[in-house]
């Protein structure tokens, strides 16, 4: 099973890759932290790639697309692409990548979120250096350590109500036309993004029984 999960920044898709990878077992591939671990690795091609994430601009296709098939071909379990394809040019070369190593897309999930929400949702955002858990910060909460590992947590660099505001325009120029890409194609799916995460988490196992 290989599944594309879409949607705009903080509809959730990093939260339920994580319980979508503990439950199928499959490999979480999410592109944003491919290019933050690049970052944190100190090296030149990741100070470059810093330079564009941190503004809240999308790293050039061919990069991306190297990228990920390296991480693609050195799996032989089923694939979450959280946050890929993020382009139709992208979009494309997954399609010609898969053909090639004899995959495929089992079914493209959009999880949809009223942009309204979407500021809030980031702002109360955190995550683990050590694990790479996802948390939602209340008030009241320590900020500063995850409670599943104790590592330290963090908040991203491209996670300001400014960036935000520019990430959501890139995903509108750029990104939402990967969806009528998709439309196209028949496996694309949208599940409401505002709910609790348990519940799109279970509209989400749905659609996957009825592909599988
Ligand atoms: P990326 O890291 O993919 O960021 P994004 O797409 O903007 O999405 P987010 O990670 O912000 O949100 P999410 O949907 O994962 O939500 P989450 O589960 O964390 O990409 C970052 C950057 O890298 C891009 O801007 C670009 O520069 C570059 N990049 C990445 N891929 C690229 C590509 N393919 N090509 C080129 N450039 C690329 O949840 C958010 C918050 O909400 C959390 O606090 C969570 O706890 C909470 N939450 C989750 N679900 C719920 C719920 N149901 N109810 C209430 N709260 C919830
Ligand atoms: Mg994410």
């Amino acid at each position: 099973m290989n599944i594309v999960l879409m949607g705009c920044p903080g509809a959730g898709k990093g939260t339920q890759s994580a319980k979508l990878q503990d439950t199928f077992h499959l490999k979480h591939i999410s592109t944003g932290d491919v290019l933050r671990a690049e970052i944190a690795s100190g090296s030149d091609l990741g100070k470059r790639i810093a330079g564009i994430i941190d503004k809240g601009n999308l790293v050039p296709d061919e990069l991306m697309i190297s990228m990920l098939e390296n991480i693609v071909k050195a799996t032989d379990k089923g694939i979450i692409f959280d946050g890929f394809p993020r382009t139709v040019a992208q979009a494309e070369a997954l399609d010609a990548m898969m053909k090639r190593l004899e995959r495929s897309i089992t079914a493209v999930i959009m999880i949809d979120l009223p942009e309204s929400e979407v500021v809030n949702r980031i702002a109360s955002r955190r995550q683990c250096g050590k694990c790479g858990a996802i948390l939602h910060i209340t008030p009241g909460t320590p900020a500063n350590k995850c409670p599943v590992c104790g590592g330290e947590l963090y908040t991203r660099p491209d996670d300001t109500p400014e960036r935000v505001k520019h990430r959501l325009e890139v995903y509108h120029t750029d990104t939402l036309p990967v969806k009528t890409y998709y439309q196209r194609s028949g496996s694309y799916v949208e599940i409401n993004g505002d709910q609790t995460p348990e519940k799109v988490f279970e509209d989400i196992v749905n659609v996957l029984k009825k592909v599988k």
